[in-house]
């Protein structure tokens, strides 16, 4: 199940390219097809650049028009050569004059912030911009962020999960985002987050205090250095995850916001977009501010991304695989659920409301 009045995110803006070529050869990314929240979507650039996203599916006999050919502003069908424009409008059907009023493409809301491709899934009424979380992408002059991809077979409502607890660094990562010794990883289990509910998102904020600096980053210091660690998320529905993580010099005090000196600034965004129940996209960044970067430390970031989120990935897969083989299992709750809890609590009451508005059109 998806909410569908949402902004749902297609990928970086680079993927999609503004070129075409005449006959059939297209380059890379001149159509792009994606599956988000169970529709299948075909996105193309027209010649301004603008983009536009249709649903992949011809209405003549269900071809994939992302299979055709960008022509213009419009796409042709490569079956039998229906042409369709941007407003989705077909205007041309080989060896036929009329075109029925039905033979047209369902046309989805698009809008490109911070290098990211928004698709709004549900009523084109209601899209509206503010609800766009806010992230720092790679064209962010202030700080340099790399960028990468991922796909996952496994619900996404694993992954709401997963990226609402972090206490899971101290063991899924623990050799990366996270630290290999016993004590560090009691510290990052005893957390005391501060979670505040909004209308579309859940903000959490911690601190690890007096810690070795994450594992990635072992070979920077020098050995024996400790450092608090801040993690202030904003994560919005349907599920993206964007973190402002700093580290400062520890300060000694177990209580209150670091006093010490800030090592390292950094925003990470994240965007888990649902294809369908078993599978998603994951378009992930991290980058550090300008102020406090050396060469190759956003790399750095954003490779042990990559290396993280193949751990998490190993171990949502066979979730998910054991939760379809025993959806009724009866699972035991303990406290770090408290954030999942949470943000499943706050999708659900959206997919219950969708639901009802969708009752009272219907009755
Ligand atoms: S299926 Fe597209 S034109 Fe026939
Ligand atoms: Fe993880």
């Amino acid at each position: 199940m998806f909410v569908k009045n949402a902004w749902y995110n297609a990928g970086w803006d680079y993927m999609f390219t503004q070129s075409q070529k005449n006959g059939l050869s297209q380059e890379k990314g001149a159509l792009v097809a994606r599956k988000i929240a169970g529709e299948r979507v075909v996105l193309y650039r027209k010649p301004t650049g603008q983009l536009v996203v249709l649903e992949d599916r011809c209405p003549h006999r269900q071809a994939a028009l992302s299979l055709g050919q960008k022509e213009g502003d419009g796409i042709r069908c490569l079956y039998h050569g229906m042409r369709f424009g941007a407003d989705g409008k077909c205007n041309e059907i080989p060896g036929q004059e009329t075109i029925p009023e039905r033979a047209c493409v369902r046309v989805f809301p698009v809008v490109e912030k911070d290098n990211w491709v928004w698709v709004w899934m549900g009523d084109p009424a209601k899209a509206d911009e503010k609800l766009i979380p806010h992230a720092v992408g790679p064209s962010d002059p202030d700080w340099n962020v790399k960028t990468s991809q991922m796909h996952v077979k496994a619900n996404y409502r694993l992954e709401i999960a997963n990226l609402a607890d972090l206490t899971h660094l101290a063991w899924i990562h623990r050799d990366t985002l996270g630290a290999p010794d016993l004590t560090t990883r009691d510290r990052y289990t005893h957390i005391k987050p501060k979670f505040t509910m909004l209308s579309h998102a859940m903000r959490t904020e911690y601190y690890v205090r007096s810690v070795p600096i994450n594992s990635f980053l072992s070979h920077l210091f020098p050995p024996g250095m400790l450092f608090d660690l801040e993690f202030d998320i904003m994560h919005t529905l349907p599920c993206t995850w964007v973190l402002h993580f700093r580290a400062f010099v520890a300060d000694g005090k177990d209580e209150g916001a670091p006093t010490g000196q800030l090592v390292a600034d950094t925003w990470t965004s994240q965007a888990v977009t649902p294809c369908d129940e078993d599978e998603v996209d994951y378009y992930y960044s991290w980058g550090a501010s300008k102020v406090c970067e050396f060469a190759g430390l956003s790399q750095l970031l954003c490779d042990n991304l990559d290396d993280a989120f193949t751990e998490d990935r190993h171990v949502l897969e066979a979730q998910h695989v054991r939760m379809k083989e025993k959806p009724n299992f009866p699972m035991v709750d303990i406290i770090h659920d408290a954030g999942p809890g949470k943000m499943l609590w706050l999708l659900d009451k959206h997919l219950k409301g969708e639901a009802k508005e969708a009752a009272t059109v219907t009755a």
